[in-house]
């Protein structure tokens, strides 16, 4: 037996974000976001769910820290609702908001858990996309602003920040492909969006650093490993562009200052001048930041062809591969592909998986255990990959799994499950699943044995 052990002091964490999981969107005078407005929209989100209710952490808060405790992570990323601070999107600080996650803090805190809040986890001021939302330039500062507040009431003890959640998926989902809040289908407008978001995440970082506040600061990017279906030169083009449009789009700007050349004329070919990117603004993208938060779910196999605006098409993998319930195919082995690129390719920034998880159904059984054995497979096969990494010299500091609880996945709303915790939306009961258990025995040990398929039954049972 072999156990494979992580450097000291590795973070073991577990991921949420606010409109998923808090609930109680009128309390305390929070304001509307993009994602009440959106889900209360009829056909935009499956079985119209919305985050009226969510797994109601608002009130069940301690409950939860209570559970991470009981689980033994060291580090909690959690997002900070914008709407909730400031519920026009600017202005006074709502003093009720941010006591929320004053408690949260110190909460945490007290339990020996590292609080990691993200500013932007999607729930942008419903007010302020009335004024534009990202396709607004000034929406960057008025998140600064958020920011600034942020690092002045809660930066005497928090010090991991993280600043975006996923700018790919803000632009791409929200303003291009529609299925995301607040709904736009244009690819110029979710080029705008982007390099807004983008702006902003630098702005944020510029704050920080004025701000006196120690600690670190950085953004998560949600990265892709792309590969061409086939080994034809028109796949390893039509490869490359869409590892530019997911991945590089994002890495080049943050960690190199720079847009890739490639993608920018492919843009401008398509959406016409990048008018929008002013002189200087690449700086700013790019201030430097103290680590990287990586989300890692799967790889796209990409072949020629056009999909809308853009010259490739995304290719199903072979039916052997397995999958998640919800379709996405597993591929552990490809993050060790990809933190090994990000450092051959950008350096030795210090790097943390931010999100990782897999979506399964099991529901408690009448024992009162949820055997979700899948789950523990899934995140054994990835801390190998992981581990992996680290041998090879990336500097992995964390990993967090997706997520705590179960919660509201965004356009599909309740069915898909992706927690260690079972929520039962009825009565919001918990049920920390076997995947959980697993988990902190991971923890614990600070480490695990890849070939131990007898635990992995043990704990499934
Ligand atoms: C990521 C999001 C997170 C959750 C997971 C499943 O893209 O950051 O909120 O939806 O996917």
């Amino acid at each position: 037996m072999s156990i494979l052990r992580f450097p000291d002091g590795f973070l073991w964490g577990v991921s949420t974000s606010s409109y998923q999981i808090e609930g109680a969107v009128a309390e305390d005078g929070r304001g509307e976001s993009i994602w009440d407005r959106f889900s209360h929209t009829p056909g935009k989100v499956r079985n119209g769910d919305t985050g009226a209710v969510a797994t109601d952490h608002y009130h069940r808060w301690r409950e939860d820290v209570a559970i991470m405790a009981e689980l033994g992570v060291s580090a909690y990323r959690f997002s900070i609702a914008w709407p909730r601070l400031f519920p026009t999107g600017r202005g006074a600080l709502n003093a009720a908001g941010i006591a929320f996650y004053d408690r949260l803090v110190d909460d945490l805190l007290r339990h020996g858990i590292e609080p990691l809040p993200t500013l932007y986890h999607w729930d942008l001021p419903q007010a302020l996309d009335d004024g534009g939302g990202w396709l607004n330039r000034a929406t960057g500062d008025w998140f600064t602003d958020y920011a600034r507040a942020c690092f002045e009431r809660l930066g005497d003890r928090v010090t991991t920040w993280l600043t975006i959640n996923e700018p790919w998926i803000v632009g791409a989902f929200g303003y291009y492909d529609g299925v995301h809040a607040p709904g736009g289908r244009d690819l110029r407008s979710s080029l705008i969006a982007e390099h807004h978001v983008l702006l902003a995440h630098g702005q944020a970082v510029r704050a920080f650093r004025g701000s006196g506040r120690d600690g670190r600061i950085g953004i998560v990017l949600n990265l892709m490993p792309t590969y061409p279906a086939t080994d034809s030169d028109a796949d390893g083009e039509a490869a490359l562009l869409s590892d530019g449009y997911t991945n590089r789009w994002f890495l080049d700007p943050v960690l190199r200052r720079a847009y890739p050349r490639d993608m920018v004329e492919l843009h401008e070919g398509i959406v016409g001048p990048l008018d929008f990117i002013q002189p200087g603004d690449l700086e700013v993208i790019g201030s430097p930041t103290d680590l990287l938060g990586v989300n890692y779910y799967s790889w796209r196999l990409i072949g020629a062809g056009q999909d809308r605006d853009l010259p490739w098409v995304v290719v199903p993998a072979p039916p052997d591969i397995p999958r998640s319930e919800g379709g996405w195919e597993i591929v552990p082995d490809r993050l060790t592909d990809l933190l090994i690129r990000i450092r051959a390719d950008y350096g030795d920034i210090p790097l943390v998986i931010a999100e990782n998880g897999t979506i399964r159904n099991d529901e408690p059984r009448a024992e009162g255990r949820v055997r979700d054995v899948e789950r523990i497979r899934f995140i054994r096969d990835h801390l190998v990959a992981a581990h992996r990494a680290i041998d090879t010299g990336v500097r992995l500091e964390g990993y967090f799994h997706w997520s705590l609880l179960d919660n509201f996945e965004w356009a599909e709303g309740y069915w898909p499950r992706f927690g260690l915790v079972h929520v039962d939306y009825r009565t919001l009961k918990r049920t920390i699943k076997d995947s959980g258990r697993y988990y902190a025995s991971v923890i614990e040990a600070n480490g695990l044995d890849p070939e131990d398929d007898a635990a992995l039954e043990a704990v499934a049972g």
